[in-house]
């Protein structure tokens, strides 16, 4: 199988986040990780949990965040509110990507498929780079009377990083490490 790096589109993200926000339903209903998300790796698991989680209190944070086009109709008050939520949210967001990209290659570097398999290492960190970058245009354009329109597009590509990125780069990063020969093999 020829490799095919995966380049972060935000217009396809737009199209595979609406099909695949039943996973994060799946996650609401159960607390578990959907089956198609599960890689074995214990703690990068854990942290795609965490990220099912950030991503279930955005959208508690709008009564309608999928329907307003807008703040304006909601009032200064509740609009403040608003956006001092997702504030705080984005910190604890902005902390877990940096820790959870360092994870996942630190593992790359461990295991030593960074040598082995330099192609496709980097393809992965190029695209947990373009998914860093696209939250942080989202979040450099954070502003009261749109804080609705933000929470939409950070969901879009929170969902489209859990289900493309995870099925493919991080899936392929665990079945490295749980090769019998793997160094790494037990993490
Ligand atoms: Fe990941
Ligand atoms: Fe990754």
């Amino acid at each position: 199988m020829v490799w095919q790096p995966v380049v972060f589109d935000p217009l396809k993200a737009a199209t595979s986040a609406k099909a695949s926000a039943e996973l994060v339903d799946y996650w609401l209903a159960t607390g578990k990780l959907p089956p198609e998300l599960v890689t074995g790796h214990q703690l990068i698991d854990f942290e795609h949990s965490f990220l099912i989680s950030i991503i279930a209190d955005l959208r508690r944070v709008c009564k309608d965040y999928t329907g307003l086009r807008d703040c304006v109709s909601c009032g200064e008050d509740q609009q403040r509110r608003c956006e001092g939520q997702v504030v705080g949210m984005l910190g604890d967001l902005f902390a877990f990507i940096l820790e959870h990209f360092k994870t996942e290659e630190a593992v790359m570097r461990d295991s030593l498929m960074l040598m082995i398999d330099r192609d496709v290492c980097q393809a992965h960190m190029e695209d947990h780079a373009a998914i860093s970058s696209a939250v942080h245009k989202i979040v450099s354009s954070l502003d009261t009377q749109h804080v609705v329109s933000r929470i939409r597009e950070l969901d879009t590509v929170l969902v489209c990083w859990l289900s493309n990125h995870t099925a493919l780069h991080d899936q392929l990063l665990v079945r490295w490490v749980s090769r019998v020969d793997s160094p790494t093999r037990d993490w």
